[in-house]
């Protein structure tokens, strides 16, 4: 009796100090470390994987979605005069015409939050400045599980009533992310719904849910990306059996979310397109362009549908001012070749070739030892800032998807989502779960960012 409990003593001190720091880790499955977080931190769930310490100060950071501030910011459209209608018209559009012309985009709280908790924690009085700018950068918000659907609603009352309130009416961007054996051709994404377990109905669900949300506000346009990586993984990696596998349920999915989100009149979606490294390898390019087309068709050619969305998640240039030499082999060496080169194949098959290039962690090039490489890249800097202003009239819009700060990627090897290009000595370690806070990497977007902050 009288040993265990001096080894218990013994083990206490432990188990007592040990605590995890500020966007430490603090729990999830297979999790063995601390539990408890520093001092001004929660240990809060972000998913059944993973839960991080998050700053208890200011806006509280992510995992809540709440907080923050709520403005607007203009994207610059020249000769596209703004409303001038002191409220908003309904945005019950056919998809003719770059649909964010005459907007203003909806500032996500969620993120905002995150970026303040974030800059809460830099001590440098200029970066932190630079930091806090970011907030007013229009970012998209990730509906990456069901459960975040709610937040939809309230971003939507938030927007609309901005809108009434300012007379131009607003856009909110978000991301439709949540496939059943999501990510099929890695693992640090893969998601909460499964193919073998109901996983298109609970996906079916999901939409009908987005729908439900996005009804009450037929006043708020939504710029919507459609599930990243799907259809381009179904282009090049059906010989990886979980993509073949879900090749049928995805194209299911992400046509019953066309349909849907079609019917509300006020939804623009914008199908995910890989990047040059991807689909835009001259070999890819008519199996991609074919994919979207029968899809498109299949689906009834829904009107709202206005084009591709590229570069997700993603570091290549818009226009690079010389090939990165990773790209070598390859004459469509950034995004705007890549377009150049995809819209001639699209056009002739019917599919509406416009197109927005996530341009937010793409300000620093030539800093990738391999082309694929895709995970929380190092020294990556923000890139060229949302517009209109686009240089091509293929390109809708630059915009911002990936939200910069959120990881890409675990670099811990015994989590269930470990990829191995997250290990890899061009991505920056040690790096929390995909899509929670990477603080770190975000100060050095910031340092980074071109044009700078
Ligand atoms: C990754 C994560 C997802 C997150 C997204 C945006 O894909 O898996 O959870 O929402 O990045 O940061």
């Amino acid at each position: 009796m009288f040993t265990p409990l001096v080894a218990l003593l013994a083990i206490l001190p432990a188990f007592v100090n040990a605590q995890s720091p500020v966007w430490g880790q603090c729990g999830g499955q297979g999790w063995t470390g601390a539990t408890t977080c520093a001092s001004g931190s929660v240990c809060t769930v972000s998913n059944p994987y993973y839960s991080q310490c998050l700053p208890s100060t200011g806006n509280g950071g992510g995992g809540g979605g709440g907080g923050g501030t709520t403005t607007s910011s203009t994207v610059s459209q020249p000769g596209q005069p703004t409303s001038t209608s002191s409220s908003p018209t309904t945005s019950s559009t056919p998809a003719a015409g770059n649909p964010f012309a005459g907007h203003n985009i909806y500032l996500t709280p969620f993120y905002a939050a995150e970026v303040a908790a974030a800059a809460a924690n830099i001590s440098d009085a200029t970066t932190k400045a630079k930091a806090l700018s970011v907030a007013k950068i229009p970012t998209f918000t990730w509906f990456d599980t069901v459960s975040k659907v709610p937040d939809l609603g309230t971003y939507l009352a938030d927007a609309s009533a901005q809108g009434k309130s300012s007379g131009t009416p607003m856009i909110v961007q978000i991301v439709v992310y949540d496939l059943p054996d999501r990510d099929c051709a890695a693992l640090a994404s893969n998601g909460e719904f499964s193919i073998a377990n109901n996983g298109q109905a609970n996906y079916f669900n999901y939409i009908d849910q987005l729908v439900a949300q996005i009804k009450k506000f037929p006043d708020v346009r939504v710029i919507a990306v459609i599930e990243p990586d799907s259809l381009a993984n179904l282009v090049t990696n059906l010989n990886v059996q979980k993509c073949s596998n879900a090749q049928t349920t995805y194209l299911a999915c992400v046509t019953y979310a066309l349909q849907q989100l079609n019917k509300l009149g006020n939804v623009y979606s914008y199908l995910d397109a890989g990047h040059a490294g991807w689909l835009g390898w001259p070999a890819n390019l008519t199996p991609a362009a074919q994919l979207f087309a029968s899809l498109f068709k299949s689906a009834g050619s829904p009107n709202m549908v206005r084009g591709l969305a590229t570069n997700v998640a993603n570091y290549n240039a818009l226009s690079a001012s010389s090939p990165d030499p990773i790209t070598q082999g390859n004459s469509n060496y950034d995004e705007i070749h890549y377009i150049n080169a995809l819209a001639p194949a699209l056009q002739s098959s019917g599919f509406p070739a416009h197109f927005i290039v996530d341009q937010g962690r793409s300000g620093v090039q030539n800093i990738r030892q391999q082309w694929g490489d895709w995970c929380n890249v190092k020294g990556s800097g923000f890139g060229t800032r949302p517009t209109t202003n686009t240089g091509s009239s293929l390109i809708d819009s630059i915009v911002w998807v990936k939200p910069g700060g959120e990881c890409d990627g675990t670099s811990n090897s015994s989590s269930p989502r470990y990829d191995s290009h997250c290990g890899l000595s061009d991505a920056d370690q040690p790096a929390p779960e995909a899509g929670t806070w990477f603080q770190e990497f975000f100060v050095t977007l910031v340092t980074k960012a071109n044009p700078p902050l």
